[in-house]
């Protein structure tokens, strides 16, 4: 475990050093829970949205893309329920006046206990070497059991108190740490305060104040943004159920607990997907949209164990089906995605709150009806954390060096070909230009000339560059160069005017998107 979180730790300084991700306003130390990408950064976003973008727009007829406003009109946020519901638990710590989220408390105290057993079983396993027998050590040994038995016990507190029948019961959360004796990290006392409702909304005033200025909210999801443009795109569009919108854009949370770098912040990016469906096809539906969205995930090449899918026991209220597609990262499996079968529930809610008829009149069945929805919900930023968790690697090389490399799928790496004169002279770096100004159209391409082949190659490693090139004296004489590939770091002559054929392909996002048909 202290083993993942160094490895953690290293991707993120990694993210900054090489120019992926840094905190916003660095040079005022930074924001919290709120980061910057850098010039890689934003190019392998970019790669990852139009990877996104592509599968949902180009590859399905029956989907369209909009790009909806960040502010709305405040009934939105009525009618959809966050202003009543899209709450965290929160308590503070009297002597240290620092406030933090009831269930991630009680959360990390699961932890502990899961560590607890953790560790037993790694003493044990040290020991026992070949012959250990985990399942029955599991049952068997007094001290995982005794920890089992208070985690079993703590969960099913916990899981009581956080789905209680009139929403989350508060006073039971703060029981539970008393009773579980959880102290504040950083001034070590139990003295606490009650636990209440926090608002995960940022709001912010449209108008000036003195002419009365009305409350608006910023996005905490861009879900809505579709719903309330059902009718538009379904009208101007002569869209015909099934159908789906799909946007991508900035969601804002007011996150208590903002950790792990950027798996949760407070200014995020949303890609989303609403699917609008004749009512009793959704689970048909739920379990197609499930497969795909797996199969586009397990697109890129990082192994089919490393993705699980965790289904929701408990639903919202207006759910009749959901799940969150989990992805293996150092600080174990994490939602990246969420797939939920929401109803009507929207679509009604903003007929009642905007008094317009939001129906659809299906002329197969020749009645009209409020259509259900799937959504696909994915975070490009953990998108993006999950890529260069699974990407980065320290490799030990043969000869007893190591690399730093990022091994990103070729059709998301920022730069796509990097191109490097041997010298400086004999004409090398204007030759070198030469083959970028020819390829520049076709793919990103990047021109370093300084330092030794050797330190060159390593600093295009650690940005996941899948492809080098080097010219040399003999490129001058039959127009070939080395090409060096990222992965296998193996090189091999080539034809100039080959390198685009064998290059472009394995660079593009049509590439991947191919393998999903
Ligand atoms: N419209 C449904 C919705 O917003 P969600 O599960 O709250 O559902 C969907 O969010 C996805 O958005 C998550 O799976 C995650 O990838 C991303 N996400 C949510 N909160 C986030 C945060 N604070 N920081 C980064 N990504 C976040």
């Amino acid at each position: 475990m202290a083993q993942q979180e160094d490895v953690f730790k290293k991707i993120v300084s990694h993210c900054k050093e090489y120019g992926f991700v840094f905190p916003s306003s660095d040079i005022y130390d930074g924001l919290g829970a709120v980061y910057d990408y850098g010039q890689n950064g934003v190019e392998l976003k970019n790669n990852i949205k139009q990877y996104w973008w592509q599968s949902m727009v180009l590859l399905h007829e029956n989907i369209v893309g909009i790009d909806a406003a960040i502010f709305m009109h405040p009934t939105t946020w009525k009618a959809s329920g966050h202003v009543d519901a899209f709450n965290d638990p929160l308590i503070d710590n009297r002597d240290s006046k620092k406030r933090y989220r009831a269930d991630v408390l009680i959360e990390d105290q699961l932890g502990k206990y899961e560590d607890k057993i953790q560790k037993e079983i790694e003493k044990a396993r040290k020991r026992f070497g070949d012959k250990f027998d985990e399942v029955q050590f599991r049952a068997t040994n007094e001290r995982v059991l005794e920890n089992q038995a208070k985690f079993d016990n703590l969960h099913h507190r916990y899981q009581e108190a956080m789905n209680a029948a009139g929403g989350i019961d508060l006073e039971g959360l703060k029981q539970i740490i008393l009773d579980e004796e959880i102290v504040c990290p950083i001034s070590g006392t139990r003295n606490w305060t009650d636990v209440r409702q926090f608002n995960l909304m940022f709001k912010t005033e449209m108008g000036s104040t003195a002419d009365g200025a009305s409350t608006i909210y910023l996005r905490p999801e861009t879900a809505q943004g579709i719903f309330v443009n059902y009718l538009n795109v379904q009208k101007t569009g002569r869209m015909k159920i099934p159908f789906g919108i799909a946007q991508i854009g900035k969601a804002f949370r007011n996150e208590i607990v903002a950790r792990q770098f950027i798996f949760r912040m407070r200014e995020f990016e949303q890609m989303e997907m609403q699917f609008f469906i004749q009512p009793g096809t959704e689970l048909d539906w739920f379990a197609k949209w499930k497969e795909t969205r797996m199969k586009w995930h397990q697109n890129l090449g990082f192994g089919a164990e490393n993705y699980r899918f965790h289904d929701h026991d408990k639903l919202a209220h207006y759910a009749n089906a959901a799940t969150d597609i989990e992805f293996r990262m150092p600080f174990g499996f994490k939602e990246v995605e969420g797939i939920h079968s929401r109803t009507d529930f929207d679509l009604s809610q903003h007929a009642k709150y905007s008094g317009k008829k939001i129906e659809y009149f299906d002329p197969d069945r020749n009645e009209s009806y409020t259509p259900y929805v799937i959504e696909t919900s994915i975070g490009v930023d953990r998108m993006f954390l999950s890529i260069m968790c699974h990407s980065y690697e320290e490799q030990q090389l043969p000869d007893g060096q190591t690399r730093t490399v990022l091994h990103l799928p070729a059709a998301l790496a920022p730069v796509k070909l990097a191109v490097f004169p041997l010298t400086k002279k004999d004409c090398m770096p204007e030759k070198a230009q030469e083959i970028i100004n020819d390829l520049r159209f076709h793919f990103n391409c990047k021109y370093e000339e300084k330092d030794q082949i050797g330190k060159r190659y390593r600093r295009m490693d650690a940005i996941g560059c899948p492809y080098c090139v080097t010219v040399d004296q003999q490129t001058l004489e039959d127009n070939t160069v080395t090409l060096r590939d990222r992965d296998t770091m193996e090189q091999r002559r080539v034809n100039i005017s080959d390198l685009r054929s064998i290059i472009e392909d394995k660079v593009s996002i049509t590439s991947l998107l191919k393998k999903l048909l």
